[in-house]
């Protein structure tokens, strides 16, 4: 994918037809199809979608956390000059630990209920670098400094369970830095906590990027959360990549009727918040029953016979290496020159 963003650097991660699989009683379900994006140093790539619509599946993937009965089926994820894909378990929780930094929506999948977190950064540190307890103990205590943890010596004594919601996932994100990672991956770090908390802990992502460059996947279900941190973003639905674009672009004029959707069910600045948001008519299609056209078409207002019996594929459209999956895109034409 090109973007406007440092494409003259190599990228920190490069993800290549990336389709997982899982076994179900209904038969083999692909909850992501084909994926294919790049992630620049600095940058953050918002993934955006519906609940089920394959973004949890896509990170774990890249992580190397899908098990049973799930599988990658194909594809790449070009990381450090090594395909993760290729490397056995061992490897995978030697990169995770130390290059790859995991936030998940709820801070208590990192932490453990049962050790301070003194003790359990401290394990983190010490299982992949030869450092002294004391050594260790102060490299969380700057971690947890750094992100804008108040008294953190005290801290180091406290359970998971005595802090606050959003001082946890400080925590958390904490603990994801122990090593410096070059990528982030960021999986609804924020969908658990008070919309104050919210603003607070993007703000905070936002400029611990900047400050230490490292890459950011951003997964959200909501579009605003993704405005307000990433530089582009995917749109999924049902396991399908329908739209790529940077972020101020996409918000300016969608290309798929899916995300001008998606922004009109969308909480802006000027909605009533005592109203209810307006909902995409239908729901997303089973995995099971995927339909053979576009994934979209059973609730696009725009859709013809084409749409329903031909699979529009991800191409150009308009600037800076915008793409879209559909053959009557909103703005600018595809480069079939198929536009409306
Ligand atoms: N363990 C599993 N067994 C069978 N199918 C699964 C499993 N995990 C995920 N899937 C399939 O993958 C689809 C995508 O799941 P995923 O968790 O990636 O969605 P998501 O976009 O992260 O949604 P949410 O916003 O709710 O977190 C699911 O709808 C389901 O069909
Ligand atoms: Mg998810």
């Amino acid at each position: 994918m090109v973007s406007s963003l440092p494409t003259d650097r190599a990228p920190a991660l490069s993800v290549r037809n990336l389709t997982t699989v899982f076994q179900t009683r209904e038969g083999v379900v692909r909850a992501v199809d084909n994926l294919s994006f790049d992630v620049y140093p600095g940058e953050c790539v918002g993934i955006v979608g519906e609940s089920g619509s394959g973004k949890s599946v896509a990170s774990l993937s890249i992580m190397g956390l899908i098990g049973y009965p799930g599988r990658v089926d194909q594809g790449q994820v070009e990381f450090g000059g090594r395909d993760l894909l290729l490397l056995n378990d061992k490897q995978m929780r030697s990169i995770r630990g130390t290059q790859i930094g995991i936030i998940f929506q709820d801070p208590l999948t990192a932490l453990n209920p049962l050790f301070t977190v003194g003790r359990q950064m401290t394990d983190v540190v010490r299982a992949h670098r030869k450092v002294s307890k004391s050594d260790a103990a102060a490299l969380a205590v700057e971690k947890l400094r750094l992100v804008g943890v108040s008294a953190p010596e005290s801290r180091l004594s406290a359970y998971p369970w005595e802090l606050s919601g959003g001082l946890r996932q400080r925590v958390a994100i904490a603990m994801a830095l122990l090593l410096d990672p070059q990528l982030i991956i960021a999986d609804e770090p924020t969908t658990a906590l008070d919309v104050s908390i919210q603003a607070q802990i993007i703000e905070l992502l936002r400029s611990l990027k900047d400050q230490l460059n490292f890459s950011l996947i951003f997964v959200s279900h909501d579009l605003g959360v993704i405005r307000s941190i990433a530089d582009r973003v995917i749109v999924m639905y049902a396991g399908h990549t329908l739209e790529t674009s940077q972020v101020d672009a996409l918000f300016q004029q969608p290309n798929h009727p899916y995300t001008a959707a998606l922004l009109g069910s969308a909480p802006t600045l000027a909605s009533d918040p005592n109203q209810p948001l307006p909902a995409i008519e239908g729901r997303l299609p089973s995995l099971n029953n995927v339909p053979k056209g576009c994934v979209f078409a059973p609730r696009c207002h725009f859709s013809t016979e084409r749409c329903v019996s031909e699979r529009p594929l991800l191409q150009t459209a308009g600037q800076d290496g915008r793409q879209v999956a559909c053959f009557y895109p909103l703005g600018a034409p595809v480069n079939e020159g198929v536009g409306r």
